[in-house]
């Protein structure tokens, strides 16, 4: 069961949990090394050009590959899918979570999800600092609607599957 941790920031995590975000599975790759994790930090970040901006911890196995490769995969998940989200958000050393899932490659060889609603292939452009995060804008290089009919996954349907609640702080930094 997921479970809040820490009942003191509560109407923190309620708040952030009001944001409206999808589940999605970014795939990465330098060489012949392919990893995959879940995010629901991404967005669209302009028109022209495409641009989709993810924010990623630095410390996550994936990041490096991200940063050596520059470039990432999109695929976005379908209402329902929620162990394929707990399966990727799995970190790397804990499992082969490539073994026994379909696979297509990306333009850069980054893997996309034949299970997927659809998918964005990103070529890196931007890797700077957001506190413990960093904003990767990656330009929209190629992608594809799979299965038109599907409806995504929303984040909040995988309640603290992320274990994120424990990261909120009870109150707010003061302005000053
Ligand atoms: C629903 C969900 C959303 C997540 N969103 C993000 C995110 O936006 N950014 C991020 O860096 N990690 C996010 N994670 C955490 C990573 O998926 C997780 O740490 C993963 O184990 C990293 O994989 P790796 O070890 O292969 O790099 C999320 C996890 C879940 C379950």
């Amino acid at each position: 069961m997921d479970v809040d941790p820490q009942p003191g920031n509560a109407s923190v995590v309620a708040l952030f949990r009001r944001l409206t975000l999808g589940v999605y599975i970014i795939g990465v790759a330098a060489g012949s090394e392919r990893d995959a994790f879940t995010a629901s930090s991404v967005m669209q970040a302009s028109y022209n050009p495409l641009v989709l901006c993810l924010a990623v911890n630095p410390e996550h196995a994936a990041y490096r590959l991200l940063r050596a490769g520059r470039s990432f995969t999109v695929s976005v998940l379908e209402r329902g899918q929620l162990e394929l989200a707990r399966r990727f958000g799995t970190p790397a050393y804990a499992m082969d979570k490539m073994e026994g899932v379909v696979w297509r490659l990306g333009c850069r060889g980054a893997p996309i999800l034949d299970a997927a609603l659809g998918y964005f292939d990103c070529a890196v452009d931007t890797d700077i600092p957001a506190g413990d995060h960093r904003i990767v804008l990656g330009r929209v290089i190629d992608g594809k609607v799979l299965r038109p009919t599907g409806l995504p996954l929303p984040y909040a349907d995988t309640n603290n599957m992320d274990n994120s609640a424990a990261l909120f702080p009870a109150s707010f930094e003061s302005a000053g």
